[in-house]
């Protein structure tokens, strides 16, 4: 048999629901569909009481090992220590950062109950693999119970510079955490050098192998950093794309437009997306360009997301009045300038709606990939191609070269982006889009996750 791998992350996506957008979900199912392995974590219920053990379920090969949390601890761990404090530091946020003790008490707590109810299901040669900034302290809590087999972290989101880091208190444990993990993935070269950047505070020894390579010793152990750029199934989303155009959705969209051009975003609805900037950025664009007010609708489709966290209501309000103005200020009676939407679709119905959109716009404050950028260019007709408008602040932009690229604070520029996407001629899209295609198609989903095992099995203790 061959050796079976255990995806560990806080949220489960079960098969019956609808998975929320994002990479962590997408990646982890990638990872264990070839393998016929267990994902573990939460299942997104909450009780009063400790969980018991895991609810088990297998679907397709699948094993999913869900636990329910208490209320209290789960709010603490999650909006609070996790969302309040390591998001918004991690994306370069600080004024958005926030500590309280008893928030990171739960978190440690937290990370203890995942690694006594993982154990009884753990075989001696299982391949570990923990995803993201919520269960950073895992590895150690898993060995302190006496687990010897090969444990690997990948962080989706960005790793701040250590000059960042420093703000939050006990971030030398943090950074000890991770090299409690055999082998440590991110997302970039700038986010390894970043890990590079803190390593020495523990008293580590480093060296670099090459830019997106380090060796670490500490206490006699060999930890490897890594990057591992993850990606989306390219061939899976053009095919659903292209069948979601048959559909009644995407048939009465096209329809609804009457000819005009569509620019597009998805995004949760999170501060780091710059979504705010971005609503901005188009009223000045309506400004700026008269005689296009007409000739464009744009849709942005963002699912509420954290809705208990402080900044997460203020950003969901400042969004609802700035959709508000715009649409006050240049809608006609047949034309409303943006279609803002808090709602989810399935995924195929969101492939057709980024395949029908003539501008992709991506343009994050900061983001660990931001895998809706290479979703909208897998999307796109290859004859008749999109153009990709995206943050030079994504970890995306690293890959993407042939997208329009933009810094997401500089409206003006973001401004003639837009105009230039619009009336960009068709050699130049087919020549962008193909050059994206490559990129795409060289940090797949399913390289990422063969990259990544590889390395956990050449670890394995
Ligand atoms: C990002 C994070 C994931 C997270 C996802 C959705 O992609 O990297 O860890 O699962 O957002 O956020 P949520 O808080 O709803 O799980």
């Amino acid at each position: 048999m061959s050796t079976r791998i255990v995806c560990i992350s806080n949220r489960v996506s079960l098969p019956r629901k609808a998975a929320a957008p994002g990479g962590l979900a997408v990646g982890v199912l990638s990872a264990l569909k070839n393998s016929g392995g267990l994902w573990f974590g939460w299942g997104g219920e909450l009780g009063d009481t400790e969980p018991a053990g895991p609810d088990m379920q297998t679907r397709d090969g699948v094993t999913y090992a869900t636990l329910k949390l208490r209320r209290q601890e789960f709010n603490r761990y999650y909006n609070g220590y996790s969302n309040g404090a390591l998001w918004p530091l991690f994306h370069y946020m600080s004024s958005k950062f926030r500590f309280r003790h008893e928030e990171y008490e739960a978190y440690e707590n937290i990370n203890g109950q995942f690694a006594r109810n993982l154990l009884p299901l753990l075989r001696p040669d299982d391949l570990l693999w923990v995803h993201d900034y919520h269960l950073i302290p895992l590895a150690r809590r898993l060995r302190e119970l006496g687990v010897r087999n090969a444990i690997g972290f990948f962080l989706h989101i960005p790793f701040p510079h250590i000059e960042t880091l420093r703000i939050l208190p006990g971030y030398e444990n943090l950074i000890r955490d991770l090299t409690g993990f055999d082998i440590v993935g991110f997302q970039t070269t700038g986010d390894l050098a970043s890990f590079r950047s803190a390593i020495s505070h523990i008293h580590a020894v480093e060296s670099s192998d090459t830019e997106s390579a380090s060796r670490i010793q500490l206490d006699g152990r060999d930890i490897r950093a890594g990057v591992f750029p993850i990606g989306v199934d390219v061939e899976a989303i053009a095919a659903d794309a292209e069948r979601a155009c048959g559909s009644e959705v995407i048939k009465r969209m096209i329809a609804s437009l009457v000819g005009r051009k569509l620019m597009i975003g998805v995004d949760r609805l999170d501060y780091s997306k710059g979504l705010v900037e971005r609503f901005a950025t188009y009223e000045q664009f309506l400004e700026t360009f008269p005689d296009k007010r007409a000739h464009i609708t744009y849709l942005q489709i963002a699912p509420v997301s954290r809705k208990d966290v402080p900044s997460y209501v203020d950003i969901r309000r400042a969004l609802e009045q700035a959709a508000g103005r715009t649409n006050g200020r240049f809608a006609d009676a047949d034309w409303t300038p943006v279609r803002y939407l808090n709602r989810n679709y399935p995924h195929e119905t969101l492939m057709g709606f980024l395949r029908i959109g003539n501008v992709g716009l991506v343009t994050p404050l900061r983001d660990g990939m931001n895998l809706v950028a290479k979703e909208y260019v897998a999307a796109q007709d290859p004859e008749n191609p999109g153009v990709l408008i995206l943050s030079n602040l994504a970890g995306a932009a690293y890959e993407l070269e042939a997208a329009l690229q933009v810094n997401p604070h500089d409206t003006r520029a973001v401004v003639q982006a837009i105009a230039q996407a619009l009336m960009m001629p068709l050699p130049e899209r087919r020549e962008r889009h193909a050059s994206l295609m490559t990129a795409l198609r060289n940090h797949s989903i399913q390289v990422w996750a063969d990259r990544f095992i590889a390395q956990l099995q050449a670890v394995r203790r």
